[in-house]
């Protein structure tokens, strides 16, 4: 492995546990967003294309519920306003399914939310963070939520592969943990091939 990304995740470990150190006992509250680290100078071209999804962890998902939860992928097409297209692709009943969102630019380099929120019922703020990224290999993504008045949060590891090095696994869940989150709210979706070249 490359030794930047084993800096990468050293870096990201060290800025985690200096955040668990003083965070509160509670794990259900969404961290304010200043505390989700952001990857740093963040290039929206590179991180364009398909990412599989390779690891899911919020507080709406529990481990043993979600146990047949399949691979799905996200798609990033950049607009000339930069904003994203980012369509997902699940397998649902034996066939595609497609649904597009669009991501808008948000005070920060690599921080989105979603445009056309009033489309979404119940869906009052929506917030993703790039977390880190190497853009060739896995991405880690901070989403927050906020529906009929309840804050998600949710965590994915992205991969350009089907499968990722156990490393950059560990990375995810210690970052998941680091905002409350238990095992019992991380999952692995189950590798598929249907769909996934769609
Ligand atoms: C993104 O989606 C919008 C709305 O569906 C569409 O008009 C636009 O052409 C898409 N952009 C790209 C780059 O495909
Ligand atoms: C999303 O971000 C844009 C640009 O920063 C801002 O104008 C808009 O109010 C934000 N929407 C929400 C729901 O936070
Ligand atoms: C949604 O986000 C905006 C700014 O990002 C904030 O002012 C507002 O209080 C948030 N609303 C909810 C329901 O959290």
């Amino acid at each position: 492995m490359a030794l930047g990304l084993l800096w990468l995740g050293l870096a990201l470990l060290g800025a985690l546990q200096t955040q668990a150190q003083d965070s509160t006992p509670n794990p259900i509250p969404a961290p304010p967003l200043l505390r989700v680290p952001l990857q740093s100078d963040f290039q929206n071209e590179k991180f364009q294309g398909k990412w599989y999804v390779l690891g899911l962890a919020g507080n709406g998902f529990n481990k043993e519920k979600d146990s047949q939860l399949k691979m799905y992928t996200a798609t990033y097409v950049l607009n000339e306003d930069n904003s994203y297209n980012v369509t997902s692709t699940v397998v649902w009943d034996q066939s595609c399914d497609h649904w597009t969102k669009i991501f808008i630019p948000n005070l920060h380099l690599g921080q989105f939310n979603l445009s056309n929120i009033e489309r979404y019922t119940g869906t009052q703020n929506y917030t993703t963070r790039v977390v880190t990224t190497n853009y060739n290999q896995f991405a880690i993504l901070y989403f927050k939520k906020v529906f009929n008045n309840q804050e998600h949060i949710k965590v994915t590891l992205y991969g350009r592969n089907k499968d990722l090095p156990s490393v950059l696994k560990e990375i995810f869940i210690s970052f998941a943990k680091s905002l409350g989150l238990t095992e019992d709210h991380i999952i692995f979706p189950i590798p598929i091939d249907e769909c996934m070249d769609k």
